[in-house]
């Protein structure tokens, strides 16, 4: 059994793309949708209320073009609205990337000692902390929040002296000042494995990365095989992009999060249209 339906993605932008080009290396002979809330980001901070009305209606547009799955690759969406999401929508299925991030990094810590970075939203939610501990009850679960990374990225300062020194910053601050030990670090933000270099630079030898793009990657292969639900293998898999403002600009940007992708094309989508 097959299904040809899309796989529908959305983000508050750009980031998002990490999580996009994870699932297109993973699943290769799948269609992907992906919608990029590039009017309202960013989500880090903003409100739980409002994070969660984007969501619903992010989802909403997307299940416009009948898909067959959602992933929410946005941590803050998944942090604070997933569940909104699932009781919403019982019919559709709704994965993000706190589980699959979360189970990446319990599998990787041996001290339990863990470290999450992210945005101002996720941590303030605790959804990671909570899921970890879910999975591993002892694991002590550290989350920082760290506005200025994101921002980096967008601006291509993904290595060099600046990325390194605001790297720098927050680490030392969680080591020096708030005397945290750990030997796993999570990047609990859709920007900051472009950033994995320079964060490896300011750590102690030996801690793990967990990046939960490639995880929920293996999570959504694994769900599609279990319900029957993927795409013919034989087939090459087909991408469309939909932003919410400024295309031009998401296709000049993308090739940062996307660098083998050549002639990425944008569609302006309206998220107010009628169903
Ligand atoms: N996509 C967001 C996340 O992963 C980062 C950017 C934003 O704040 O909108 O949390």
């Amino acid at each position: 059994m097959n299904d040809s339906r899309a796989i529908g993605i959305f983000d508050s932008g750009l980031g998002g793309l990490t999580v996009y080009e994870a699932l297109r290396k993973t699943l290769p002979h799948e269609d992907f949708i992906y919608l990029g809330d590039t009017a309202r980001l960013p989500y880090g901070s903003k409100s739980r209320e409002t994070v969660v009305r984007y969501a619903k209606q992010n989802a909403q547009r997307l299940i416009r073009e009948d898909i067959k799955l959602l992933v929410v690759a946005c941590n803050t969406a998944s942090a604070q609205a997933l569940p909104d999401l699932q009781k919403q929508l019982p019919h559709l299925p709704c994965l993000g990337v706190i589980e699959p991030g979360a189970k990446a990094a319990a599998k990787a810590s041996a001290t339990g000692q863990i470290v999450v970075l992210a945005t101002e939203g996720t941590v303030r939610s605790g959804a990671y902390p909570t899921a970890i501990q879910r999975i591993k009850p002892t694991a002590q679960v550290h989350a920082l929040a760290c506005n200025l990374l994101v921002g980096l990225v967008e601006e291509g300062w993904c290595e060099g002296p600046e990325a390194e020194a605001v790297v720098q910053r927050y680490l030392r601050h969680l080591q020096n000042v708030q005397k945290v030990t750990f030997d796993t670090l999570v990047l609990g933000c859709t920007h900051f494995p472009l950033l994995a270099n320079t964060i490896r630079k300011g750590l102690p030898p030996g801690v793990a990365i967990v990046d939960s793009a490639s995880s929920v990657a293996l999570d959504v292969r694994d769900y599609l095989k279990e319900k029957e639900l993927t795409n013919a293998p034989e087939r090459q898999g087909n991408n469309r992009f939909f932003v919410t403002d400024a295309p031009k600009r998401f296709q000049r940007l993308a090739s940062r999060f996307l660098p083998d992708v050549t002639g990425l094309e944008a569609i302006l989508a309206d998220l107010t249209a009628p169903c």
